[in-house]
């Protein structure tokens, strides 16, 4: 089976070096084309463009940043659907509209090409050690003829239901993530100005009723000030702007939503774009 992996940003690059690690026969493609280098020397190949990594692959993976950028990639003018062979597979990975996922299927069936899609949860500590939650939408069969490459990239694997479903399960993963990191940047303000020990506090507080991923992983770091991008505030953003459609088109009030978009719109605009999504503590901290 070969496969085309397109996008080796944070997350992209360590999940296609775990499908070569996994032994599959892997061409990659980077629209910043040095950023293939490190797969290079792990044994990828390297596709000189869209239409040739598609027209050599099985199924393509997409890992890119938001819907227009699918979109471009699979679309646009010299993109993927210009290469893509009847009977082969596409998936896209990345986090974008469920909505754009049912079209963009909807028209890659009339080329006779399957689509899932399979937005992931885990950060870029999940892609390095493989251990993404990956959530799929799209027909079972599909599914099932994928799960060999999900299995190289992650730990749980849920299919979801049909085309959409894995990126309506991601959004809600994101609404009750961002909403968990809330928590956490007050904790640790108010932590900090208690003048109690953040470490302490922190091995306390995570051990209880209030554990959360976003605490564990993201609290030491704001107290630390360590704002190192894993997730961007720009890609965090994005992600809440979807949600909030997504609740919109569902007819849902949503005050979490609305609250935690606000504050990472916020965020972006006073300029913190490409730190990680700690840094919303910045609103209220040097
Ligand atoms: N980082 C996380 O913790 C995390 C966790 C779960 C899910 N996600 C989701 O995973 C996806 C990727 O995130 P990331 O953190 O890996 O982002 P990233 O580091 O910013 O990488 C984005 C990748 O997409 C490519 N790209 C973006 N727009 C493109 C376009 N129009 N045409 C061609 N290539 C394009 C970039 O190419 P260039 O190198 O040329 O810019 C880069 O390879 C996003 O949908 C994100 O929401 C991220």
């Amino acid at each position: 089976m070969r496969i085309g992996f397109v996008g080796m940003g944070i997350m992209g690059a360590p999940m296609a070096l775990n499908l070569l690690r996994a032994g599959f026969d892997l061409t990659v493609y980077n629209r910043t084309a040095s950023k293939c280098a490190p797969l290079m020397s792990a044994g990828a190949k390297q596709a000189e463009s869209l239409p040739a990594l598609a027209a050599s692959s099985d199924i393509v993976i997409t890992m890119v940043s938001d819907t227009p950028d699918v979109e471009a990639v699979l679309f646009g003018n010299g993109g993927l659907a210009e290469g893509l062979k009847p009977y082969s597979t596409f998936v896209d990975m990345s986090t974008i509209a469920p909505s754009a996922a049912v079209r963009f299927a909807a028209r890659l069936r009339n080329r006779t090409v399957d689509y899932l899609d399979a937005p992931v949860s885990g950060g870029e500590t999940g892609a390095k050690a493989a251990k993404l939650s990956i959530m799929a939408g799209g027909d079972r069969p599909v599914f099932e003829r994928c799960l060999s490459l999900f299995q190289a990239m992650g730990t749980s694997i849920v299919h979801t239901g049909p085309t959409g479903s894995g990126l309506k399960t991601k959004l809600i993963n994101q609404i009750v993530g961002a909403l968990n990191l809330l928590g956490a940047a007050e904790g640790v303000r108010v932590c900090q100005a208690a003048g109690l020990d953040a470490a302490t506090t922190l091995q306390a507080v995570s051990s209880g009723a209030a554990a959360s991923w976003m605490l564990s992983n993201l609290g030491p770091k704001m107290a630390s000030r360590d704002y190192s991008a894993g997730f961007s505030i720009r890609l965090q953003q994005k992600d809440l702007r979807l949600a909030m459609e997504f609740c919109r088109e569902l007819g849902i009030d949503a005050p979490g939503v609305a609250l935690v978009f606000e504050l990472f719109t916020r965020a972006l605009e006073s300029g913190f774009g490409e730190s990680g999504n700690q840094s919303l503590i910045r609103l209220w901290s040097a």
